[in-house]
Protein backbone atom coordinates (compact mmCIF):
# COMPACT_ATOMS: atom_id res chain seq x y z
CA UNK A 1 0.00 0.00 0.00
CA UNK A 2 1.31 3.54 -0.51
CA UNK A 3 0.64 5.93 2.00
CA UNK A 4 -1.44 8.73 0.60
CA UNK A 5 -2.98 10.35 3.70
CA UNK A 6 -6.13 12.17 2.40
CA UNK A 7 -6.25 14.55 5.35
CA UNK A 8 -2.61 15.49 6.04
CA UNK A 9 0.20 15.95 4.01
CA UNK A 10 3.84 16.31 6.07
CA UNK A 11 4.63 19.38 8.40
CA UNK A 12 0.53 20.26 8.29
CA UNK A 13 -0.05 20.53 11.60
CA UNK A 14 -3.14 19.51 13.63
CA UNK A 15 -3.81 21.45 17.18
CA UNK A 16 -5.10 19.56 19.99
CA UNK A 17 -6.71 21.80 22.76
CA UNK A 18 -8.31 19.60 25.92
CA UNK A 19 -11.82 19.04 25.73
CA UNK A 20 -14.72 16.72 26.28
CA UNK A 21 -14.79 14.20 23.17
CA UNK A 22 -18.31 14.87 21.23
CA UNK A 23 -20.95 12.01 22.15
CA UNK A 24 -21.94 11.64 18.87
CA UNK A 25 -18.04 10.95 17.38
CA UNK A 26 -16.87 7.84 15.94
CA UNK A 27 -14.85 5.96 17.86
CA UNK A 28 -13.11 2.93 16.31
CA UNK A 29 -12.31 0.34 19.04
CA UNK A 30 -9.48 -2.24 17.75
CA UNK A 31 -9.43 -5.24 19.72
CA UNK A 32 -13.47 -4.00 21.51
CA UNK A 33 -14.07 -7.88 22.35
CA UNK A 34 -10.76 -8.02 24.92
CA UNK A 35 -10.47 -7.14 28.80
CA UNK A 36 -9.33 -3.52 27.65
CA UNK A 37 -11.79 -3.24 24.42
CA UNK A 38 -14.90 -4.18 26.26
CA UNK A 39 -13.93 -1.93 29.36
CA UNK A 40 -13.74 0.86 26.36
CA UNK A 41 -16.58 0.05 24.92
CA UNK A 42 -18.71 -0.11 28.53
CA UNK A 43 -17.62 2.91 29.54
CA UNK A 44 -17.60 5.13 26.59
CA UNK A 45 -21.37 3.79 26.14
CA UNK A 46 -22.06 4.64 30.00
CA UNK A 47 -20.53 8.29 29.25
CA UNK A 48 -23.32 8.47 26.31
CA UNK A 49 -21.02 8.19 23.27
CA UNK A 50 -23.69 6.54 20.30
CA UNK A 51 -21.25 5.97 17.62
CA UNK A 52 -18.99 3.25 18.79
CA UNK A 53 -16.95 0.97 15.90
CA UNK A 54 -15.83 -2.54 16.29
CA UNK A 55 -14.60 -5.38 14.46
CA UNK A 56 -13.89 -8.65 15.70
CA UNK A 57 -10.52 -10.82 14.33
CA UNK A 58 -12.82 -13.09 12.41
CA UNK A 59 -14.78 -10.14 10.73
CA UNK A 60 -11.25 -8.11 10.17
CA UNK A 61 -7.70 -9.82 10.92
CA UNK A 62 -5.95 -6.47 11.86
CA UNK A 63 -2.77 -8.64 9.99
CA UNK A 64 -4.60 -7.91 6.54
CA UNK A 65 -3.50 -4.28 5.48
CA UNK A 66 -5.70 -4.25 2.66
CA UNK A 67 -8.65 -5.27 4.62
CA UNK A 68 -7.28 -2.64 7.06
CA UNK A 69 -7.38 0.27 4.63
CA UNK A 70 -10.74 -0.91 3.76
CA UNK A 71 -12.29 -1.13 6.83
CA UNK A 72 -10.90 2.69 7.80
CA UNK A 73 -12.25 3.78 4.66
CA UNK A 74 -15.46 2.55 5.22
CA UNK A 75 -16.11 3.25 8.84
CA UNK A 76 -14.43 6.67 8.72
CA UNK A 77 -13.73 6.88 12.52
CA UNK A 78 -12.82 10.23 14.16
CA UNK A 79 -11.03 8.82 16.85
CA UNK A 80 -8.96 5.36 16.95
CA UNK A 81 -8.16 3.20 19.84
CA UNK A 82 -5.66 0.67 19.24
CA UNK A 83 -6.68 -2.02 21.86
CA UNK A 84 -6.42 -5.08 19.73
CA UNK A 85 -2.70 -6.79 20.61
CA UNK A 86 -1.85 -10.82 20.44
CA UNK A 87 -1.06 -10.70 24.39
CA UNK A 88 -0.24 -13.40 27.08
CA UNK A 89 1.54 -13.95 29.97
CA UNK A 90 5.16 -15.22 30.44
CA UNK A 91 4.42 -18.68 29.38
CA UNK A 92 2.98 -17.72 25.76
CA UNK A 93 5.31 -15.16 25.30
CA UNK A 94 8.64 -17.31 26.03
CA UNK A 95 6.94 -20.26 23.83
CA UNK A 96 6.14 -18.06 20.56
CA UNK A 97 8.29 -14.93 20.31
CA UNK A 98 7.46 -14.77 16.88
CA UNK A 99 4.16 -14.65 17.05
CA UNK A 100 4.05 -11.95 19.38
CA UNK A 101 6.68 -10.26 17.25
CA UNK A 102 5.33 -10.34 14.07
CA UNK A 103 1.27 -10.11 15.08
CA UNK A 104 2.14 -7.16 17.08
CA UNK A 105 4.40 -5.45 14.66
CA UNK A 106 1.55 -6.16 11.87
CA UNK A 107 -1.31 -5.09 13.77
CA UNK A 108 0.23 -1.81 14.72
CA UNK A 109 1.84 -0.85 11.65
CA UNK A 110 -1.54 -1.75 9.05
CA UNK A 111 -4.12 0.11 12.04
CA UNK A 112 -1.71 3.49 11.92
CA UNK A 113 -1.08 3.35 8.38
CA UNK A 114 -4.62 3.01 7.77
CA UNK A 115 -5.37 5.60 10.23
CA UNK A 116 -2.77 7.78 8.42
CA UNK A 117 -4.09 7.77 5.16
CA UNK A 118 -7.42 8.14 6.18
CA UNK A 119 -6.39 11.60 8.08
CA UNK A 120 -7.10 10.22 11.57
CA UNK A 121 -5.91 13.41 13.73
CA UNK A 122 -6.50 11.77 17.60
CA UNK A 123 -5.00 8.24 18.09
CA UNK A 124 -4.46 6.09 21.79
CA UNK A 125 -2.09 3.56 21.14
CA UNK A 126 -1.72 1.08 24.15
CA UNK A 127 1.38 -0.50 24.61
CA UNK A 128 2.79 -1.83 28.01
CA UNK A 129 5.21 -1.75 30.89
CA UNK A 130 6.91 -4.56 29.65
CA UNK A 131 8.58 -2.05 27.02
CA UNK A 132 10.85 -0.59 30.04
CA UNK A 133 14.39 -2.67 31.02
CA UNK A 134 14.23 -5.06 33.46
CA UNK A 135 16.20 -3.47 36.01
CA UNK A 136 14.99 0.47 35.71
CA UNK A 137 15.17 2.14 38.71
CA UNK A 138 11.95 1.56 40.32
CA UNK A 139 8.74 2.96 40.57
CA UNK A 140 9.62 3.98 36.44
CA UNK A 141 9.74 6.89 35.05
CA UNK A 142 8.53 7.26 31.19
CA UNK A 143 12.38 8.28 30.76
CA UNK A 144 13.65 4.71 31.07
CA UNK A 145 12.51 3.95 27.55
CA UNK A 146 15.60 2.37 25.43
CA UNK A 147 17.97 2.77 28.95
CA UNK A 148 18.91 -1.02 29.80
CA UNK A 149 18.35 -4.43 28.61
CA UNK A 150 14.88 -5.51 28.54
CA UNK A 151 13.22 -9.09 30.28
CA UNK A 152 14.31 -11.86 27.78
CA UNK A 153 11.08 -13.88 28.72
CA UNK A 154 9.01 -11.03 27.19
CA UNK A 155 11.26 -9.35 25.22
CA UNK A 156 9.78 -10.03 21.32
CA UNK A 157 6.28 -8.62 22.39
CA UNK A 158 8.17 -5.66 24.19
CA UNK A 159 9.84 -4.73 21.11
CA UNK A 160 7.14 -4.57 18.95
CA UNK A 161 5.43 -2.51 21.79
CA UNK A 162 7.84 -0.14 21.65
CA UNK A 163 8.37 0.36 17.57
CA UNK A 164 4.14 1.35 18.32
CA UNK A 165 5.68 4.16 20.25
CA UNK A 166 8.05 5.13 17.85
CA UNK A 167 5.60 4.96 14.93
CA UNK A 168 3.34 7.52 17.12
CA UNK A 169 6.20 9.69 17.67
CA UNK A 170 6.66 9.58 13.91
CA UNK A 171 3.69 10.57 12.94
CA UNK A 172 3.72 13.16 14.79
CA UNK A 173 6.68 14.89 14.20
CA UNK A 174 6.20 14.24 10.35
CA UNK A 175 2.82 14.56 9.82
CA UNK A 176 1.77 17.12 13.10
CA UNK A 177 -0.94 14.83 13.74
CA UNK A 178 -1.67 14.80 17.90
CA UNK A 179 -1.22 10.75 18.17
CA UNK A 180 -0.68 9.75 21.97
CA UNK A 181 0.41 6.80 23.47
CA UNK A 182 -0.64 5.18 26.89
CA UNK A 183 1.67 2.25 28.55
CA UNK A 184 -0.59 0.15 31.26
CA UNK A 185 0.79 -1.66 33.96
CA UNK A 186 -0.77 -5.28 34.44
CA UNK A 187 -4.71 -5.37 34.13
CA UNK A 188 -7.02 -7.63 35.49
CA UNK A 189 -11.05 -7.85 35.30
CA UNK A 190 -14.13 -8.74 33.89
CA UNK A 191 -13.43 -10.48 30.43
CA UNK A 192 -9.90 -11.47 31.14
CA UNK A 193 -8.15 -14.22 29.01
CA UNK A 194 -8.19 -17.01 32.29
CA UNK A 195 -6.69 -19.66 29.39
CA UNK A 196 -4.35 -21.69 31.25
CA UNK A 197 -2.26 -21.41 28.85
CA UNK A 198 -1.85 -17.50 27.94
CA UNK A 199 -3.02 -16.13 30.65
CA UNK A 200 -1.37 -13.38 33.15
CA UNK A 201 -0.49 -14.29 36.40
CA UNK A 202 -3.92 -12.78 38.35
CA UNK A 203 -6.49 -14.78 35.81
CA UNK A 204 -4.19 -17.22 36.13
CA UNK A 205 -4.42 -17.28 39.83
CA UNK A 206 -8.40 -16.62 39.89
CA UNK A 207 -8.89 -19.93 38.38
CA UNK A 208 -6.85 -21.86 39.80
CA UNK A 209 -8.20 -21.01 42.90
CA UNK A 210 -11.61 -21.36 42.19
CA UNK A 211 -10.76 -24.61 40.38
CA UNK A 212 -9.43 -25.89 43.85
CA UNK A 213 -12.10 -24.52 45.67
CA UNK A 214 -14.63 -26.21 43.62
CA UNK A 215 -12.65 -29.60 43.88
CA UNK A 216 -12.23 -29.17 47.55
CA UNK A 217 -8.06 -29.48 46.78
CA UNK A 218 -6.43 -28.74 50.04
CA UNK A 219 -3.24 -27.23 48.17
CA UNK A 220 -2.17 -25.15 45.43
CA UNK A 221 0.72 -24.42 43.58
CA UNK A 222 2.12 -21.01 42.27
CA UNK A 223 4.87 -20.46 39.70
CA UNK A 224 7.62 -18.99 40.81
CA UNK A 225 8.78 -17.74 44.27
CA UNK A 226 5.87 -15.66 45.28
CA UNK A 227 8.70 -12.41 45.77
CA UNK A 228 7.92 -10.06 42.84
CA UNK A 229 6.66 -7.15 43.52
CA UNK A 230 3.98 -6.41 40.85
CA UNK A 231 1.14 -3.79 40.43
CA UNK A 232 -2.51 -4.10 39.38
CA UNK A 233 -4.85 -1.71 37.99
CA UNK A 234 -8.45 -2.28 37.31
CA UNK A 235 -9.71 -2.56 33.88
CA UNK A 236 -12.36 -0.49 34.20
CA UNK A 237 -10.05 1.77 35.94
CA UNK A 238 -8.15 1.91 32.68
CA UNK A 239 -10.11 2.28 30.20
CA UNK A 240 -11.66 5.43 32.27
CA UNK A 241 -7.56 6.88 32.28
CA UNK A 242 -7.71 5.80 28.54
CA UNK A 243 -10.65 8.25 28.04
CA UNK A 244 -9.20 10.97 30.26
CA UNK A 245 -6.11 10.99 28.02
CA UNK A 246 -7.62 11.01 25.03
CA UNK A 247 -9.72 14.62 26.19
CA UNK A 248 -6.67 15.99 28.03
CA UNK A 249 -3.43 14.99 26.87
CA UNK A 250 -1.35 15.64 24.25
CA UNK A 251 2.40 14.72 23.84
CA UNK A 252 5.21 12.42 22.23
CA UNK A 253 6.23 10.61 25.33
CA UNK A 254 4.11 7.47 26.68
CA UNK A 255 2.02 8.21 29.77
CA UNK A 256 2.37 5.27 32.53
CA UNK A 257 -0.93 4.26 33.45
CA UNK A 258 -1.03 2.25 36.79
CA UNK A 259 -2.10 2.77 40.32
CA UNK A 260 1.53 3.97 41.92
CA UNK A 261 1.34 0.96 44.34
CA UNK A 262 2.64 -2.66 44.11
CA UNK A 263 2.33 -5.77 46.55
CA UNK A 264 4.28 -9.13 46.44
CA UNK A 265 2.72 -11.78 44.21
CA UNK A 266 2.26 -13.77 47.89
CA UNK A 267 0.23 -10.95 48.87
CA UNK A 268 -1.84 -10.78 45.57
CA UNK A 269 -2.33 -14.94 46.25
CA UNK A 270 -3.37 -14.07 49.61
CA UNK A 271 -6.39 -11.53 48.28
CA UNK A 272 -6.98 -13.87 45.59
CA UNK A 273 -7.37 -16.98 47.60
CA UNK A 274 -9.92 -14.72 50.39
CA UNK A 275 -12.06 -13.40 47.58
CA UNK A 276 -12.59 -16.95 46.46
CA UNK A 277 -12.88 -18.49 49.58
CA UNK A 278 -10.43 -20.73 49.32
CA UNK A 279 -8.80 -21.95 52.80
CA UNK A 280 -6.27 -24.58 51.82
CA UNK A 281 -1.95 -25.03 51.85
CA UNK A 282 -0.26 -22.45 49.04
CA UNK A 283 3.15 -24.27 47.58
CA UNK A 284 5.58 -22.33 45.46
CA UNK A 285 7.39 -23.73 42.57
CA UNK A 286 10.87 -22.35 42.47
CA UNK A 287 11.69 -24.33 39.33
CA UNK A 288 9.47 -21.91 37.72
CA UNK A 289 10.15 -18.06 36.27
CA UNK A 290 10.08 -15.53 38.38
CA UNK A 291 10.44 -12.65 35.74
CA UNK A 292 11.31 -8.93 36.62
CA UNK A 293 11.81 -8.49 40.41
CA UNK A 294 9.58 -5.66 40.69
CA UNK A 295 7.98 -3.57 38.39
CA UNK A 296 6.23 -0.52 39.58
CA UNK A 297 5.56 2.41 37.62
CA UNK A 298 5.87 6.01 38.05
CA UNK A 299 2.32 7.35 37.52
CA UNK A 300 3.34 11.40 38.20
CA UNK A 301 2.75 12.03 34.83
CA UNK A 302 -1.08 11.24 34.94
CA UNK A 303 -2.13 12.00 38.03
CA UNK A 304 -0.12 15.49 37.34
CA UNK A 305 -2.72 15.56 34.24
CA UNK A 306 -5.46 15.26 36.99
CA UNK A 307 -6.80 11.46 37.02
CA UNK A 308 -6.84 8.89 39.64
CA UNK A 309 -7.78 5.43 40.24
CA UNK A 310 -11.00 4.26 42.13
CA UNK A 311 -10.83 0.74 42.63
CA UNK A 312 -8.86 -0.86 45.20
CA UNK A 313 -7.08 -4.41 44.37
CA UNK A 314 -9.42 -5.95 47.07
CA UNK A 315 -12.52 -4.52 45.19
CA UNK A 316 -11.50 -5.52 42.01
CA UNK A 317 -10.80 -8.94 42.83
CA UNK A 318 -14.23 -9.39 44.59
CA UNK A 319 -16.14 -8.51 41.73
CA UNK A 320 -13.61 -10.11 39.68
CA UNK A 321 -14.03 -13.58 41.04
CA UNK A 322 -17.85 -12.96 40.70
CA UNK A 323 -17.57 -12.27 37.15
CA UNK A 324 -15.55 -15.43 36.27
CA UNK A 325 -17.87 -17.72 38.19
CA UNK A 326 -20.84 -16.06 36.54
CA UNK A 327 -18.73 -16.72 33.04
CA UNK A 328 -16.63 -19.47 33.44
CA UNK A 329 -17.97 -21.09 30.75
CA UNK A 330 -18.22 -18.01 28.27
CA UNK A 331 -14.49 -17.19 29.38
CA UNK A 332 -11.71 -17.53 27.21
CA UNK A 333 -10.42 -20.77 28.63
N1 LIG B 1 -3.95 -7.38 29.96
C1 LIG B 1 -2.99 -6.69 30.53
O1 LIG B 1 -2.65 -6.91 31.70
C2 LIG B 1 -2.29 -5.59 29.78
C3 LIG B 1 -1.28 -4.92 30.45
C4 LIG B 1 -0.61 -3.91 29.79
C5 LIG B 1 -0.96 -3.59 28.50
N2 LIG B 1 -1.96 -4.24 27.87
C6 LIG B 1 -2.24 -3.84 26.49
O2 LIG B 1 -3.60 -3.52 26.30
C7 LIG B 1 -3.99 -3.90 24.98
C8 LIG B 1 -5.19 -4.81 25.05
O3 LIG B 1 -4.87 -5.95 25.82
P1 LIG B 1 -5.99 -6.92 26.41
O4 LIG B 1 -5.50 -7.42 27.70
O5 LIG B 1 -7.31 -6.29 26.29
O6 LIG B 1 -5.88 -8.14 25.38
P2 LIG B 1 -6.99 -9.24 25.02
O7 LIG B 1 -8.00 -9.32 26.10
O8 LIG B 1 -6.25 -10.46 24.64
O9 LIG B 1 -7.69 -8.60 23.75
C9 LIG B 1 -6.97 -8.41 22.59
C10 LIG B 1 -7.93 -8.10 21.49
O10 LIG B 1 -7.15 -7.97 20.30
C11 LIG B 1 -7.87 -8.53 19.26
N3 LIG B 1 -6.94 -9.10 18.28
C12 LIG B 1 -5.84 -9.85 18.49
N4 LIG B 1 -5.28 -10.21 17.34
C13 LIG B 1 -6.05 -9.66 16.36
C14 LIG B 1 -6.01 -9.68 14.94
N5 LIG B 1 -5.03 -10.33 14.28
N6 LIG B 1 -6.97 -9.03 14.27
C15 LIG B 1 -7.96 -8.36 14.92
N7 LIG B 1 -8.05 -8.30 16.25
C16 LIG B 1 -7.11 -8.95 16.96
C17 LIG B 1 -8.73 -9.64 19.82
O11 LIG B 1 -9.92 -9.68 19.05
P3 LIG B 1 -11.02 -10.89 19.07
O12 LIG B 1 -11.50 -10.97 20.50
O13 LIG B 1 -12.08 -10.44 18.15
O14 LIG B 1 -10.29 -12.12 18.64
C18 LIG B 1 -8.97 -9.16 21.25
O15 LIG B 1 -10.24 -8.58 21.38
C19 LIG B 1 -2.78 -4.58 24.34
O16 LIG B 1 -2.10 -3.66 23.55
C20 LIG B 1 -1.92 -4.96 25.51
O17 LIG B 1 -0.57 -4.93 25.19
C21 LIG B 1 -2.65 -5.24 28.48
Amino acid sequence: MVLNPSGVSGGDNVVFSPAPMDKSARIYIAGHRGLVGSALWRALRKQGFTNLVGATSSELDLRDRQGVLRFFKQTEPEYVILAAAKVGGILANSTYPADFLTDNLQIQLNVMDAALATGISRLLFLGSSCIYPKYAPQPIKEDSLLTGHLESTNDAYAIAKIAGIMQVQAVRRQYGLPWISAMPTNLYGPNDNFSRTTSHVLPAMIRRYEEAFRAGENSVTNWGTGTPRREFLHVDDMADACIHLLENYDGPDQVNVGTGTDVTIKEVASLVASAVGYEGTVHWDHTKPDGTPQKLLDVSKLTESGWTPKISLEQGLVQTVQWFRDNVHDSRT
